[in-house]
């Protein structure tokens, strides 16, 4: 780990460590990726603006999230199939992210289980709900995550029907993987890989498996994920999870003001400006683009957090400074987990927190609360919409 110094290091490293079929699946975006790319080149043509002198010995990242308590102003994004990167991925992550004081979100694609991941952890994680056509299992699922104390649901919004990624068609990504020659060489030169993967708890979809009735194995359950996203998903069921869901609502993969502004006014918590990291709509712009429209919209009665080519701490300065309250990571830190287990998420947070520090003393900013528009270059001229935000913060605290 020493020679880790970046997010791309671990990248690397997940590549090497990872089979082929599961690295392309965390790494691709949808169709050209266009998205994809543009996430990263809009976000990096943001120059942020050097001072210097200005006294930075008081230096903290501690913020809060939807009234949580978070040591830095990000949160493990909501991630399918973690434990196919590293066997017990989502554990591993979720132990990660406690010990680094952010909060954890395990998907409803994900390989260990609510379940598995409460136990594991006693602690309270967020849960992410895709809303199936089968209403039943969403509230059932629902009432697992509140049994296991859940103290989110990020209800992603973004995927009635798949945006596909030419890659995993061409690897034949199934869960396992499709018994393919290519596929059990790579698997034969990833032992470190397959050994995790044999002793993790579970190779399936754990959220599913067993809570699907006729749905007894991997292949049909893979089937079943594939024509039961729903396409007639609307608004409508946001007020029906709204009305049953107890705690905080987090509405991810708000991309456009007027739908941020439906979200707001059907009592969201906070919206996650996301094109769900440039793996659905193909062309759509990039989030960064479109997240000061955005959390103009919002005003400060929900909160704004945003994802979509973080990959530095510069980035999440980025995003703040632009009006994001936090952000949400999703391949930084799953090229840790694919490259080094527990350790590798926890090498992320690290990474990412560290380069944060560093942005903020040669901005000259001491607290989270002061990222505004006037730490970019040109963001001046935000001042006025910058200080109202800051009022904001400062009441949440
Ligand atoms: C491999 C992978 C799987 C994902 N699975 C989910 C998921 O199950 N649910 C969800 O809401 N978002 C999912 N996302 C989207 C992320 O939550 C997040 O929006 C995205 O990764 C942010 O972009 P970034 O990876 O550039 O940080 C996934 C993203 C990746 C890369």
């Amino acid at each position: 780990m020493k020679n880790i110094t970046c997010i791309d290091d671990l990248r690397v490293l997940a590549r090497r460590r990872v089979p082929r079929a599961f690295f392309d699946y965390a790494d691709s975006g949808s169709y050209n990726e266009e998205t994809l790319r543009a996430n990263r080149a809009d976000l990096e043509a943001i120059k942020l603006r050097q001072r210097v002198l200005v006294d930075v010995s008081e230096r903290t990242l501690a913020t809060t999230i939807i009234g949580q308590k978070v040591s830095a102003p990000f949160a493990l994004a909501p991630v399918g199939l973690c434990g196919m990167q590293h066997g017990n991925g989502e554990i591993l992550s979720a132990q990660a992210a406690n010990a680094a004081g952010i909060p954890f979100t395990l998907s409803t694609m994900s390989i260990c289980s609510i379940e598995d991941v409460a136990e594991a952890t006693g602690q309270p994680f967020w849960f992410q709900l895709y809303v199936i056509r089968d209403r039943d299992f969403s509230k059932d699922i629902l009432s697992r995550a509140v049994a296991a104390k859940c103290s989110a649901l990020v209800l992603t919004v973004d995927l009635q029907v798949l945006g596909q990624r030419h890659r995993d068609i061409k690897n034949g990504m199934t869960v396992p993987p499709e018994i393919r020659l290519k596929n059990i060489i790579d698997v034969a030169t990833k032992p470190a890989w397959a050994w995790s993967i044999l002793n993790g708890k579970r190779k399936t979809f754990g959220n599913l498996a067993g809570h699907v009735k006729g749905m007894d194995n991997v292949n049909s359950l893979a089937q079943w994920i594939g024509t039961q996203f729903d396409p007639a998903l609307s608004w409508k069921d946001v007020e029906w999870i709204k009305k049953i869901w107890p705690g905080k609502l987090i509405l991810k993969g708000i991309l456009d003001a007027d739908d941020a502004k439906t979200a707001v006014k059907l009592g969201a918590d906070a919206i996650v400006v996301s094109n769900h990291g440039g793996r659905q709509l193909d062309g759509a712009a990039s989030s960064i683009s479109m997240l000061p429209k955005i959390a103009e919209a919002v005003g400060s009665d929900t909160e704004v957090l945003f994802d979509g080519g973080i990959r530095t701490g510069a980035d999440i300065m980025r995003a703040l400074a632009l009006g994001a309250r936090a952000c949400l990571i999703g391949r930084a830190y799953i090229y840790g987990l694919g490259a080094a287990g527990e350790a590798g998420v926890a090498k992320a947070i690290d990474i990412l927190k560290k380069e944060l520090d560093v942005a903020m003393a040669l901005t000259g900013t001491n607290r989270i609360a002061e990222i505004d528009g006037r730490v970019l270059v040109g963001g001046e001229v935000k001042k006025k919409a910058a200080r109202a935000k800051l009022k904001s913060k400062t009441t949440q605290g």
